[in-house]
């Protein structure tokens, strides 16, 4: 890795990092913990963080706009979230079973925050709340088909392993599999449409209204913005059709505004699936929405058609409960996310006047506090456009980006924290600076 990454400060022995890859490779298939892996000139591992500043086990410091996938929204390690945590904890890690107070006093709370939350039901991860939706959606309609949206991803289950990242243009409503191990005839339950194309949704909903059950969609498409009407276009086609709206808001939840992208956009889904900042960093997800749909959970109802089984280990985790709560605290502090959004507008369009100077051809996209780099002309406004983009020299810039000390993911939608510090900006914009000049 380069000398010239961001300031190095603590180190440890100098082979730690690499012991730690020499058990990562024996334990960890591609030794890794999911779906990416940096490549080797730029890979570190993370020992522990402050803040927006992660240290690698080699005593490198980076400025992370990752986040946790989206999840830290106030950083790595808030003082009021850890506090809450270590309270919780010292009173109890995990129950099971019956209710525990914290996860009653959530779920109240989640109820007064969120635009559809007549009910709300718990899972553990964002990936459970939408498989959840899906589930509850079929119990509620007594219909079998799922529409979701070319590109858009709503997590790791089967029905949601559809059409995230196609090769080419799609036979549409055909949604090709993105991953080996998926039973064939689920294939059959999933339709996808283009993002942004009201008339194709139109088309495929008329085709297959006796079937459908619900609607998904990211409201923003990993950094993708709805086209104006289009959020309002889907919340009338399902009306129409008698489908369930599921927003999948994991990432736009309690981002975008407190109320998400219903408050952001003001379209109002039936159901709405929630990860990531939901948990404050800890292991926590929800599906709420309309009382008559998500009522399909109460397990008061089990043996009947129309109950959707919702069960885990650690749902309504207390301690995740904890950090949830310390997180909507100070997300709720007047002016928050107008201060948040308008810091993150601002640092685009330095990025933007950097890429500009240099004569690189490519674009901040994204919007609010989430964000990409774009080779193209003009924002994408559904996969195929993304496709089209130069990805290999978006991949180029963004790990240049990494060598010098500014954590992203090549290709993959980033995130503007609240505690992301003006010398954090700074220091950015000179590592682009030096990135552009090195692509070009
Ligand atoms: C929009 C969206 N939905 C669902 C998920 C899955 O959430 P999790 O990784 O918590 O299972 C993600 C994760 O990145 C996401 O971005």
């Amino acid at each position: 890795m380069s000398t010239t990454a961001a300031e190095t400060t603590t180190r440890r022995e100098p082979d730690h990092q690499d012991r730690l890859y020499a058990k990562a490779e024996r334990a960890l298939p591609g030794a890794g913990l999911g779906g990416y892996s940096l490549p080797d000139h730029v890979r570190f591992v993370i020992d522990e963080a402050r803040g927006a500043r992660l240290r690698s086990a080699d005593g490198r410091e980076y400025i992370d706009y990752v986040g946790g996938a989206g999840a830290n929204i106030l950083g790595a390690n808030h003082p009021a979230v850890v506090d809450s945590v270590q309270r919780q904890a010292a009173r109890g890690l995990h129950f099971f079973g019956t209710l525990n107070s914290t996860a009653i006093e959530l779920a109240a709370r989640l109820q007064e925050i969120i635009p559809c939350a007549e009910r709300l039901a718990f899972s553990t991860t964002g990936s459970e709340a939408t498989a959840y939706s899906m589930r509850i959606a079929r119990a509620f309609t007594g219909r079998d088909k799922v529409l979701k949206f070319e590109g858009g991803y709503h997590g790791n289950h089967d029905y949601a392993s559809f059409s995230i990242a196609p090769s080419g243009p799609a036979n549409y409503p055909f949604a090709p599999p993105d991953t080996g191990g998926v039973p064939a005839p689920l294939q059959d339950t999933m339709l996808v449409a283009p993002y942004n194309d009201l008339d194709a949704v139109e088309d495929i909903v008329r085709e297959h209204r006796d079937d459908l059950a619900a609607i998904v969609v990211e409201p923003v498409q990993r950094a993708i913005f709805p086209a104006e009407g289009f959020l309002a276009g889907l919340r009338r086609i399902a009306d129409e059709s008698g489908a369930v709206l599921v927003f999948d808001e994991v990432v736009t939840g309690f981002r975008l505004a407190l109320g998400g992208a219903q408050e952001y956009f003001g379209v109002q889904p039936d159901l709405a699936s929630y990860g990531k900042i939901v948990g404050g960093g800890g292991p926590l997800g929800c599906v709420a929405g309309r009382q008559d749909i998500v009522d399909c959970a109460s397990p008061r109802r089990k043996g009947r058609s129309d109950y959707a089984y919702i069960n885990g280990t650690l749902h309504g985790n207390p301690v995740a409960a904890a950090a949830s709560m310390a997180t909507l605290d100070v997300l709720s502090e007047p002016g928050f996310h107008a201060r948040l959004n308008a810091r993150a507008e601002t640092f685009y369009r330095e990025m933007q006047a950097v890429l500009d100077a240099r004569g690189v051809p490519a674009r901040v996209v994204g919007g609010a506090s989430l964000w990409q780099f774009l080779f193209a002309e003009r924002p994408a406004r559904n996969q195929l456009e993304v496709l089209a983009s130069d990805l290999a020299r978006g991949a180029a810039l963004d790990l240049a980006l990494v060598e010098r000390g500014v954590y992203v993911l090549p290709n993959v939608r980033r995130f503007v924290s609240a505690v992301h510090s003006e010398e954090d900006f700074a220091q950015t914009l000179a590592a682009l600076d030096q990135a552009c000049a090195e692509i070009m």
